[in-house]
């Protein structure tokens, strides 16, 4: 038994998508959730400043004392999991790599992704998909940082916004991909526009495969006895602004609690 908490991240409130469906699927464990909205977007970030961003962010849930993180991040999944694996003593669950061993379990021939530009630069998607199962084609789709930022400050629904929302996905259905994964934590959040688009069993969202496969292995590796506190929230920059635009996949209750490093 393992009462110490597990630490779930994202640059805001996309991994929510993730950290939700954990809270649910795992009752007894205590959770920790860092945003680092300071930082946000990762989308277009360097190598270099990817590193250093999750280092931090690493260090800060070794100070809390964590027996797991879970990357509810797309970006820093593709670009420094690799690098970083080693350096902590407590599990690292990174989301793409993960989920990626179930996706191509799929019998299709050819998929598509929407992620960040950096995401989609690293080719993590296609390299972990074929290594699994060479004969699915992967065309990998950088989209703007404005995907994000229309999430972060809840304006998915402007007109001008659903525009820029069918473009990139038109890139893919031309291709025609069989199926979409939503590449990016925050993307989910764009449900109600992209199903106007086509149809909504098109789109794969990662974060269901990836939180089944770390409910499992949390039950039976390093299981909480009890709960001995809800959720804590901590953000790097406006906490109210967190509040108000998560309540899609989590309504965080109280103001997250601001943290610099
Ligand atoms: N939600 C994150 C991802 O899955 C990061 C998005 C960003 O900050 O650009 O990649």
């Amino acid at each position: 038994m393992d009462n110490r908490p597990i630490g779930v991240y994202d640059s805001g409130i996309g991994g929510l998508t993730v950290f939700s469906k954990l809270y649910n699927k795992l009752p007894k464990e205590n959770f920790i959730y860092f945003g680092d909205t300071a930082n946000i977007p990762y989308g277009t970030k360097s190598k270099q400043e990817l590193l250093d961003i999750t280092h931090r962010i690493m260090n800060f849930f070794a100070n809390q004392n964590v027996k797991a993180v879970v990357m509810a991040c797309n970006t820093t999944s593709a670009v420094t999991y690799d690098s970083l694996k080693n350096d902590y003593d407590f599990k690292i669950y990174p989301l793409i790599q993960t989920a990626c061993q179930k996706i191509a379990e799929l019998k299709i021939k050819k998929i598509g992704t929407l992620s960040t530009e950096a995401t989609a630069l690293s080719h993590a998607y296609k390299n972990n998909i074929q290594k699994f199962n060479p004969s699915i084609d992967v065309i990998e789709h950088g989209c703007p940082k404005k995907w994000v930022e229309m999430v972060e400050n809840s304006t998915q629904n402007l007109l001008e916004n659903k525009e820029i929302i069918k473009e990139n996905i038109d890139i893919l259905l031309k291709e025609n991909v069989e199926k979409i994964i939503l590449g990016c934590t925050h993307y989910p959040y764009l449900k109600e526009a992209l199903i106007e688009i086509t149809k909504e069993d098109i789109f794969i969202d990662p974060s269901e495969f990836f939180a089944n496969f770390i409910a499992n292995e949390v039950k039976i590796t390093m299981p909480s006895e009890q709960k001995l506190y809800d959720a804590k929230f901590f953000v790097s920059f406006e906490p109210k602004k967190f509040k108000e635009s998560s309540s899609l996949f989590y309504k965080v209750s109280k103001e997250p609690t601001l943290i610099k490093f």
